[in-house]
């Protein structure tokens, strides 16, 4: 076995593919009940203990290994050198061997001790869910940015695990794939490796972000507003993007499927164009580290003028994915965004079966909507269900944030007219004597 770090580039870590691998998901105490569901009413966020390991399986799936066994485990306690009991550990030391296991996959966050006794004691190559993510980020960045930032956070959270393994291991993790082969020792040289490459990479992010700074300056020239798609992985966002901009951006049904922005131009109803911005999806127990590394996905739902909270409203936790996702943005500093600029829109409603006789769009529950953002808007990108109640208070959004003004203009400023025409909405036009009276509402833009 290989003796050294190995600092792969995201390219070659897909070795693992094929993998078969075996996923346990440790949850401690009594069952919790089932979340509630699709409900408007304050339920708690609990979450739903099969859900959690569907998409533990689909977090595998979506960097192609094999699921062969996947199982969800209560612990009466932590054990701390290893997380879970002797019981469960002989019990998956027996799947690793008779279902022929190359990667155990512990849904949890795993101390580096409890990872080498774990992989001493079912001799087999262990991940916890921090090094699953990280591989899924790493396998899904498509852009330059993103490759890099990927690679320095999970050379970080490698860094940590060997300073923090110091005076107990003898054994360290693999090189950046978490799943390649174990190596051992040379901490030292280790971590100076790391320490450069991530030195390197800080530098080469610099100059990749001052680019990207001049891109975004470029666009903020774009008198368009921007509304950028937020919401928990596999919610549909992909799916509704390619709905409203009839693109064919990467769906899969995986997790992860978008990692980077994507940018498209959408035409309102009323001839407002907006950017739609197409984001990575979230995902709970996402570590801040992770959060940080992605901040260039992250920045497009920061600068947005509307934030859609794209949400699967028919899955079991659906509320405490939407909990999640708020969680997020609040740690974005949005608080107030979310207040004012930001709706649900409640996507796979087609799943749901009470569907008959629900309203579409749901407001809160107090004041005067005129201009007001709804709570939800229900839709289904699969189906194009609500597409166009969606547009349209997107669009009624906007038109609040511009007044209408009233003007007269002669008959002879055909220009002017042809101005008002192209520059926003003409909302009446009544030709009177003393001149044409017109009620206008400019187009809303960035330079306004
Ligand atoms: P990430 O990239 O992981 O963040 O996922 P995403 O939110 O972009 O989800 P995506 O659009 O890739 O959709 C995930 C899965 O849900 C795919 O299998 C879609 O076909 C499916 N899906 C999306 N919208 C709907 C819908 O309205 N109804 C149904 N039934 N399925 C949908």
């Amino acid at each position: 076995m290989a003796k050294r770090v190995t600092i792969k580039s995201r390219t070659q870590a897909t070795e693992h593919e094929a993998v078969r691998c075996l996923i346990l998901h440790p949850e401690l105490g009594a069952k919790r009940p089932r979340a509630a569901g699709v409900s408007l009413a304050p339920v708690m966020p609990l979450r739903d203990s099969t859900a959690l390991l569907a998409e533990a399986s689909s977090l595998a799936s979506a960097i192609g290994l094999v699921v062969a066994h996947a199982e969800y485990v209560k612990l009466r306690r932590i054990v701390p050198a290893s997380l879970i009991g002797e019981g469960t550990i002989k019990k998956c030391a027996e799947w690793v061997e008779s279902l022929e296991i190359g990667l155990v996959i512990i849904d949890a966050a795993l101390t580096p001790v409890q990872q080498r006794n774990l992989e001493r004691a079912l001799n087999c190559k262990i991940i916890d869910r921090v090094g699953l993510i990280l591989e899924i980020f790493g396998a899904r960045a498509k852009t330059h940015e993103g490759v890099l930032q990927v690679e320095l956070a999970a050379l970080n959270y490698q860094k940590s695990r060997l300073v923090k393994s110091w005076t107990h291991l003898e054994r360290q993790r693999g090189g950046f794939g978490f799943l390649g082969g174990p190596g051992e020792s040379q901490l030292e040289i280790d971590r100076r490796l790391i320490t450069d490459r991530i030195t390197h990479i800080k530098a080469e992010l610099a100059t990749v972000r001052r680019t990207r700074g001049l891109h975004r300056a470029a666009r903020a020239k774009v008198p368009w507003p921007v509304v950028a798609l937020a919401g928990y992985t596999n919610a549909g966002k992909s799916t509704l993007f390619n709905r409203l901009t009839q693109s064919d951006v990467m769906v899969a049904d995986m997790v992860f499927a978008t990692l980077d922005p994507t940018l498209r131009e959408v035409k309102l109803p009323s001839g407002t164009k907006i950017i739609l911005s197409d984001t990575v999806g979230f995902i709970s127990q996402l570590p801040t580290q992770l959060i940080a590394a992605f901040s260039a996905t992250l920045e497009e739902v920061v600068e947005a003028d509307l934030i859609l909270h794209v949400r699967d409203i028919a899955h079991p936790d659906s509320l405490a994915q939407s909990a999640d996702v708020r969680a997020v943005l609040l740690e974005l500093g949005l608080g107030e965004k979310i207040e004012s600029s930001l709706m649900e829109v409640w996507n796979k409603s087609d799943l749901l079966e009470d569907d008959g006789d629900e309203e579409l769009v749901k407001f809160d529950d107090s004041g005067d909507f005129s201009g007001k953002l709804p709570h939800h808007v229900k839709v289904s990108a699969l189906t194009g269900q609500g597409m166009d109640r969606l547009l349209r208070e997107i669009d009624r959004f906007f038109a609040a944030a511009r007044p209408s003004v009233d003007v007269v203009i002669g008959y002879d400023q055909g220009k002017l007219l042809a101005d008002l025409y192209r520059n926003g909405e003409v909302l009446s036009r009544v030709d009177r004597e003393d001149g044409i009276h017109i009620t206008h509402r400019p187009r809303l833009g960035r330079s306004e």
